[in-house]
Order: structure tokens, then sequence, then C-alpha cells
């Protein structure tokens, strides 16, 4: 199997976006040294994160992926600040990369927004960075959610310069693994934006530490529009908050959208929602509690990341000290 590489920002808690499409997909591809998963904490100060909670958020994230299944036994479970290899190489990218490149980001004019001189040059270059999370490996196999795709081919572009400008063949190709009936899970507040963990709105997302009451009425409230569900998939056409809601009980209960529209066809979005907020209490609820079983031994968690650094480094470290090397350093 080859080398997996993926990565999650401590930005906040996680979200059913994050665990659908690609948190649980992580759980069957742990396989020792081969399988890295990173706290990105780079990555989240992009936007200006509070100092104290960055650092709780981190050691949160960690505990909520070890929670949902990935065992620092079985793989290399580590914080990004803590291997300095990440940055060194990023800097060399920053030199590959192309302005006209990362002018094409989608993601970074969604989030700089309307006041694009006013967001950090951390944030437009941040594609560069997470190039480097990757390639400082030689990961090949990258599983994250549809909305990295853009990001990805990117990475596949600065390792095809970097080994022309240098003349090896020295960075491979990456595949993107982009997985599930919800590799793009979208808003409960707007059916055309993404869940994410940044936005403003806590109504727009399920936490993955969510109590059953507030899971209920997120659900509950969820935008939906008046039409009763399609009984074919093709009905959830031009019906973005109703496919939407059908792909998270479709994964949620290990089966597709055409299975849930065989049960739910026809019928109203009230009896849908409480299935569907049973569904994910019963699925989330015990990944709560396990988080809340960790974080009572906030020591051990640091412990496990420090040993998972030391693990990353051993392999990042010669590959970059390589990639300067062939730079000219
Ligand atoms: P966020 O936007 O919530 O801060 P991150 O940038 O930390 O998420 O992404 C972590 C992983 O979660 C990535 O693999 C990303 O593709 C995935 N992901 C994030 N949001 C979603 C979503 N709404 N649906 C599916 N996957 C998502
Ligand atoms: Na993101």
């Amino acid at each position: 199997m080859p080398r997996v590489f993926s990565g999650i920002q401590p930005s906040g808690v996680p979200t059913l976006g994050n665990y659908l499409g690609a948190i649980r997909n992580w759980v069957p591809m742990q396989n020792g040294d081969e399988s890295l998963f990173c706290v990105v904490d780079q990555h989240a100060i992009t936007v200006f994160q509070n100092p104290a909670e960055l650092a709780q958020a981190t050691r949160e994230m960690a505990a909520a992926l070890i929670a949902c299944g990935l065992d620092p036994a079985r793989c290399i479970l580590f914080v990004q600040s803590h291997v300095p290899a990440h940055v060194r190489l990023a800097w060399i990218f920053n030199c590959v990369a192309r302005l006209g490149w990362l002018n094409r980001m989608t993601q970074f004019k969604d989030k700089a927004g309307k006041d694009r001189e006013a967001a950090s040059t951390g944030l437009y270059v941040y594609p560069n960075l997470m190039a480097a999370d990757i390639h400082a490996y030689h990961a090949t196999s990258v599983p994250v959610g549809d909305d990295q795709r853009q990001h990805l081919e990117l990475a596949n572009d600065i390792a095809e310069k970097f080994n022309h400008d240098y003349g090896v063949a020295f960075f491979p190709r990456i595949e993107p693994m982009i997985l599930g009936v919800a590799a793009r899970v979208m808003s409960l507040r707007d059916g055309t934006k993404k869940m994410s963990k940044s936005d403003p709105s806590d109504q727009s997302r399920i936490n993955l530490t969510d109590d059953a009451d507030s899971i209920a009425q997120k659900i509950r409230r969820a935008r939906t529009d008046a039409e009763p569900l399609p009984s074919e998939v093709a009905g959830l056409e031009g019906r973005a908050e109703a496919r939407n809601l059908v792909g998270i009980l479709a994964a949620i209960t290990d089966t597709d959208a055409a299975g849930v529209l065989r049960l739910y066809g026809g019928s109203g979005f009230g009896a849908f929602k409480d299935t569907l907020a049973e569904a994910l209490v019963a699925h989330l609820s015990p990944i709560a509690g396990e988080m809340r079983r960790l974080l009572a031994d906030p020591g051990a968690v640091d412990a496990a990341l420090h040993l998972g650094a030391e693990r990353a480094a051993a392999i990042a470290d010669p590959i970059v000290a390589e990639a300067e090397r062939l730079v000219g350093f």
C-alpha cells in the first residue's frame, strides 16, 4: 500500500463534514509508518487564532481523531509545528509555485471574502505548505474531502516543476482519494456552502461534540424546500438541501442515496429529520464520550503526539534534507 498522508486544521471542533469526508476514511488506512495523520496548526493560523485556544484545540483535535478510531500505535499521529521539515520544504515550494497558479485557488477566494487585501499572506500560500506536508514524506495517497481536489492538483504541479527545474525525478505524483457518498457535506443553513468548522454560524454544522438535544435541534431547523422527498436519485437534482440531508443519512447508515430514498421517497421532511437526528446521535455520542475520557488525561494525549512527531521527523528529515541539497543549500 502506498504511503498515506492527510491533515486537519485545529481551527475548531471537528464537524460532521470533516468526519464523513475525511476522518472516517482514515481509520481503515492505518498501516504503521506508512500512514501519517497530522493536526495542521500552522495552517490554522492563516486566520488569527487565540493562542491559548489554539493549543487546546490542537489537543482536542488529536483526542477527536483517536476517539474516531485512529490508534497512535497503528499510525503516525502528530502536530505539524512539531516537525520543522514541513516549513523548510514549504519555503522551497513558495519559490517553485507561480503566482498565477495560486490566483486560481477557489478556496482562497472563498476564505478571503470580499476584502482580499486584508487576508494574510499565509492564507494565500497555504496550498504550498499543504503540498510540502505531503511531499515531505513522499506520500502518494491523500484521503481528503472534495473541497481539497484543487489543492492536490497544485501539489502535483509544484512537484512536477521542482523535478523539471532541478532535473531529477524526486517527488512522486500524488493520487487524491476522494471517498464516499458524503465527500462534500454542505452547510445546514445554505446548501451552496460546504459545512465548515470555521463557519461563523454554529447552526450551520453538526460538531462531533454536540449533545443529543443540539443535534436534534440543528437537524430540525436545517433548511429544506417544501416538496416531499423524491423516490429516485434524479429527483434530488436542483435540491441542494434535500440532497445533502439524504447524503448524510446514507453515509451514516452505510447505504447510498437510492437506498435512503427507497425508504423515505414520498415522505415529508418531518419524519425524515427525526430519523436522521436519531441516527446521528447514535453514531456520534460514543465518539463524544470517548473524547471526554481521553481529555481527562491531557498529558497522555500530549505524550502520544510527541512520540508521533519523532516518528514523523525520522521520515521527513532525510527527504527534506535531500530536497535542500538539490536546490543548492
Ligand atoms: P474545515 O473547512 O472544516 O476547517 P479542514 O480544512 O481542516 O476543514 O479539512 C480537514 C479535512 O476535512 C479535509 O480532508 C477536508 O477535505 C475535509 N472536509 C472539510 N469540510 C468538509 C465537508 N464539508 N465535507 C466533506 N469533507 C470536508
Ligand atoms: Na478547509
